[in-house]
């Protein structure tokens, strides 16, 4: 522990002058115990690996970007999150399945779609599983960031 931390004399810390109060190695140490514990009840999405892997096994047929000239043979990401399923116009061969699939995107429903999509939804022609969670979970987080707009 830092040695700081003890070198406040013989006085209880209430009586101690806010000069001689030290608070870094406080914050340093609770924010070391309370971390751990956050990121393991929310993890938090590697947006990066999101973005490598959606580079090397989606962006072959799903844009990232509202500039046309991208890959056409799937929907647009852009804004996906938040938006009903199989609602880009400008994307024409969106398959009867998806359009009467009926969900709104989000983080759960992409979670549960992507997890096997052509079993999620039989008739699909989104061809592309990402069987492991924790992938899934970056994928969805760097779609996140694909706002509307940009
Ligand atoms: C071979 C081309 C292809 C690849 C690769 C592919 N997709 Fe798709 N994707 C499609 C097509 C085609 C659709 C439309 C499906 C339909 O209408 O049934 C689609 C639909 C989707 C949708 C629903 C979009 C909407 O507007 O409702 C999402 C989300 C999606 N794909 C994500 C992904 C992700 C993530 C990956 C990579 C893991 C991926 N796709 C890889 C072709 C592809």
């Amino acid at each position: 522990m830092a040695p700081e931390f003890f070198e406040s004399g013989n006085k209880p810390w209430s009586q101690q002058s806010m000069s001689a109060y030290r608070p870094t190695p406080l914050l340093v140490l609770a924010a070391a115990l309370v971390a751990p514990a956050v990121f393991a009840a929310d993890a938090k999405p590697d947006i990066e690996n999101g973005r490598v892997t959606f580079a090397q096994q989606c962006g072959i047929c799903h844009s990232v970007s509202k500039e046309p000239g991208g890959p056409i043979m799937g929907p647009s990401m852009v804004g996906v999150v938040g938006r009903k399923a199989a609602s880009v116009d400008d994307f024409p061969m969106y398959t009867p399945a998806l359009k009467a699939y009926g969900v709104k995107w989000s983080v759960k429903t992409l979670d549960e779609f992507l997890e096997n999509p052509m079993e999620k939804v039989p008739g699909t022609m989104m061809p592309m599983s990402l069987p492991d969670p924790k992938t899934r979970a970056d994928v969805i987080g760097y779609l996140a960031t694909l706002k509307a707009g940009k």
